[in-house]
């Protein structure tokens, strides 16, 4: 199952990518991720990445295009993968559709994840992500151990509020149309992903619950 998680920063498509991936037993790709890792080890790709990503804006769709078509075509990939935050653009979502089409697969669901945006600032302004494995916290301090990996806990540069501003306005005007683009394809029917929005306010536990029972409903 080919799995696309949308919606703002701070949605929580991270925390649930991971649940998600997990019950399902297929691999997660999120660009963010990967892109941290790069600038971390001063990778040419983190070098071209990291201005875009401190500031808050999108990073260019031919970056993200090279990671997508790579991850794709790994073998661990090939039963399927949950996709977070790789589709951000338009062309990017044009492009996911023609590696998946040349890798002979195609995407069976886009998950929507509908926050307030007083509780996306709240959640962003408190949130403290582990160095070494990238598993988010909210009210933790940066400099404690994070209970996956006992790696250290750290603040993203670009959850400072400018960078914040700036991720809800590229969000507002550059992967609003994808929502849009998505769900015309899913009223066509025929083969096009369905579109489920879900509600992913309250307690973490229960988001997964929704998501997997509705993509259960929904097969
Ligand atoms: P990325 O890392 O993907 O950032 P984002 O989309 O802004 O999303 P976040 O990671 O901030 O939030 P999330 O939705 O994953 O929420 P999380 O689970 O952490 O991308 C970073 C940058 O990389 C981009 O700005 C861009 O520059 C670049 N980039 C990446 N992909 C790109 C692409 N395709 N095209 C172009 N550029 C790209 O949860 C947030 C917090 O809330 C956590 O503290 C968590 O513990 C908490 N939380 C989660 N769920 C709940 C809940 N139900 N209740 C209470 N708290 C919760």
């Amino acid at each position: 199952m080919n799995i696309v998680l949308l919606g703002p920063p701070g949605a929580g498509k991270g925390t649930q990518g991971e649940r998600v991936a997990q019950r399902l037993g297929i691999p997660k790709l999120a660009t963010g991720d990967v892109l941290r890792a790069a600038v971390r080890e001063g990778t040419e790709q983190g070098l071209k990445a990291k201005g875009y990503m401190e500031r808050g804006d999108l990073v260019p769709d031919a970056v993200i295009l090279g990671i997508m078509k790579e991850a794709l075509a790994r073998p661990e990939a090939a039963k399927g993968v949950v996709l977070d935050g790789v589709v951000r653009t338009v062309p990017q979502a044009e492009g996911l559709e023609r590696v998946l089409g040349d890798l002979g697969r195609r995407l069976d669901a886009v998950l929507m994840f509908d926050v307030d945006e007083d509780e996306l600032v709240r959640r962003l302004s408190s949130r403290t992500v582990c160095e070494a494995c990238q598993t988010p916290y909210t009210g933790r301090e940066p400099g404690a151990s994070c209970e996956k990996c006992g790696g250290r806990l750290v603040r993203r540069k670009d959850d400072e509020p400018e960078a914040v501003r700036n991720r809800m306005r590229a969000y507002r005007e550059q992967t609003a149309p994808v929502i849009d683009w998505y769900q015309r394809k899913a009223a066509a029917g025929g083969n096009a992903p369905r579109f489920i929005r879900i509600d992913a306010e309250g307690p973490i536990d229960e988001v997964t619950e929704r998501v997997m029972r509705q993509l259960k409903e929904q097969a």
